[in-house]
């Protein structure tokens, strides 16, 4: 079975000539081979198209494995992945008596006592699931999204012959140190495997809307819980315009410029508010409500960055919304982005030679998503490793710029993103996110105080030389020098009043 599947995967390649992707040193024979089998293939088409044709050929695992490598500019040449962008999945849906089976299957009895009505045709079907309209006992109306029936088994086949080309590729390709071709598959896996659990969606799903109750800007339906299995997942049913829709959106009254911003400002909360954020913004999954709130539905693929990565990138956007490329060099050593022996000015200089000209252009044209992607490629010049959720983050921004400036054309991300930046950095690290900080660690102190001094000594004697100064420039430089002597003094009160507590207590 799987040796006719990779037979074909030969084959597709073969057809659409891309063995001339095949390039590595030693690999003429592999190529010959090809070219001699499949003299016939029509080569005439430019390479990402024939790349494109092969992908869709391949069905949708494929396609969807096609739609990640197309938002990888940072690995892949731009003529291939605007073809690969392209790609749809628009899939056939499956049949109501597999619907029926699978919810029967689901709920371990007929779907007609769990439903009052369920309407089989899907309303939208997709290569992982597909979804239906449906009514519980109660009357309450709901969307019903149902696994494709088998998809688990086709998905760990195809990844699996992904990781086999993929091997191939890092293999015969002389550029396969820079294409990382396995570790790409390996990032798809994981995505697609979460994919394919719908309680997981459902959980971030309610997650999002508990960060979101009662916001004014963001709507994020309610999950039906006792209806849920990694199978199926019920959820409220919205009624709402589609994003792109502009004609129905300005119909209702609502003001599209604001919406724009708005858009702006849940993503930035989501990242750095919440650190967990939606990381599949397309026009498809985003709708707004008759009151001007966005909704936002399918919570499949989500991004969530750390406390540290969180500061830094706060740090990075706001030195580059002040055009200060030294800050945003510091802040990639700091947050040992970069290794700590990268010479700033080198790093500042290689910034500001891919950034200024961007800046350069009229607003309308700067797109924040691009220039972070022209800053990975400085940064893997300089050894950055670039971590896949900061990589999930760009593509994400690029889209919430695109679905902006498609509401607004004169957006300025700036205005939009920068206040709640700095609201979001006094919060965190001004004095009262020092004192927020305490308050959520005092519980550890306990332990820590009696270490203290084992662990100044270690820090001091440490055999990575400069660390501490290196962490106290950091802390300095996030700080105004009152601010930081403020700071200090509070600290060290703090630490004295947390040892005395600890020590009446015990
Ligand atoms: N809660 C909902 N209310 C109304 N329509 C929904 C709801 N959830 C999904 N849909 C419809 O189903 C489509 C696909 O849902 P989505 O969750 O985005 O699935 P996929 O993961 O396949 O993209 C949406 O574009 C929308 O039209
Ligand atoms: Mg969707």
């Amino acid at each position: 079975m799987r040796v006719l599947r990779l037979l074909r995967i030969l084959s597709t390649i073969g057809r659409h000539g891309l063995d001339e992707f095949i390039a590595g040193p030693g690999t003429a024979p592999v190529r010959l081979a090809f070219r001699t089998l499949f003299f016939w293939a029509d080569r005439r088409g430019p390479r990402g198209e024939r790349l494109r044709l092969a992908f869709q050929e391949l069905g949708p695992i494929f396609v969807k494995f096609g739609q990640l490598l197309s938002i990888r500019p940072d690995l892949i040449p731009t003529d291939i992945t605007e073809e690969l962008s392209k790609l749809q999945d628009s899939v056939p849906p499956f049949p109501p008596e597999q619907v029926a089976a699978a919810l029967d299957r689901a709920y371990g009895k007929p779907h007609a006592e769990v439903f009052r009505t369920i309407d089989l045709v899907p309303v939208a079907s997709a290569s992982v699931a597909q979804v239906h309209f449906a009514e519980l006992p109660d009357g309450r109306e709901v969307a019903v999204k149902v696994l494709r029936p088998g998809i688990a088994a086709t998905i760990d086949e195809d990844t699996g012959l992904l990781y086999a080309v993929a091997g191939l590729i890092e293999r015969l390709h002389p550029l396969s140190e820079l294409l990382r071709a396995r570790e790409v598959v390996h990032e798809f896996d994981k995505i697609i495997h979460d994919e394919l659990d719908l309680l997981r969606e459902a959980s971030s799903m309610s997650t999002v809307r508990r960060n979101f109750a009662g916001s004014a800007i963001l709507y994020v339906p309610d999950v039906h819980f006792d209806w849920c299995t990694r199978e199926v997942m019920v959820m409220e049913r919205i009624d709402a315009i589609p994003v792109n829709d502009l004609e129905a959106i300005r119909a209702a009254g609502i003001d599209i410029p604001r919406l724009g911003r708005n858009g702006v400002e849940i993503f930035f909360t989501q990242v750095f508010r919440d650190g967990f954020f939606h990381a599949d913004m397309h026009p498809g999954n985003i709708f707004v409500a008759r009151d001007g709130r966005y909704c936002g539905i399918d919570y499949g693929i989500m991004g969530s960055l750390p406390d540290v990565d969180r500061n830094c990138l706060a740090m990075i956007f706001v030195a580059f919304f002040k055009r200060d490329y030294r800050g945003v060099a510091v802040a990639h050593i700091d947050a040992g982005w970069v290794p700590p022996e990268t010479r700033v000015e080198e790093f500042e200089g290689a910034i500001r030679s891919v950034c200024e000209p961007i800046f350069d252009k009229p607003l309308k044209d700067i797109y924040f998503g691009k220039l972070l992607l022209r800053l990975f490629e400085v940064g893997r010049r300089f050894r950055m490793d670039i971590q896949p959720q900061l990589v999930l983050l760009q593509k994400t921004l690029l889209q919430v710029e695109g679905l902006g400036r498609h509401l607004d054309p004169e957006l300025d991300l700036r205005r939009s993103a920068q206040p709640i930046l700095e609201k979001w950095m006094r919060e965190n690290y001004g004095p009262r996110g020092l004192w927020k900080q305490l308050a959520a660690e005092a519980p550890m102190w306990g332990r820590t105080i009696p270490q203290l001094p084992r662990l100044v000594h270690k820090v001091l004697s440490d055999d990575a030389p400069g660390r501490l100064e290196r962490a106290i420039l950091s802390l300095e430089k996030a700080q105004r020098r009152q601010t930081r002597i403020l700071l200090a003094i509070a600290f060290i009160l703090a630490v004295m009043v947390t040892g005395l507590v600890v020590q009446a207590l015990l």
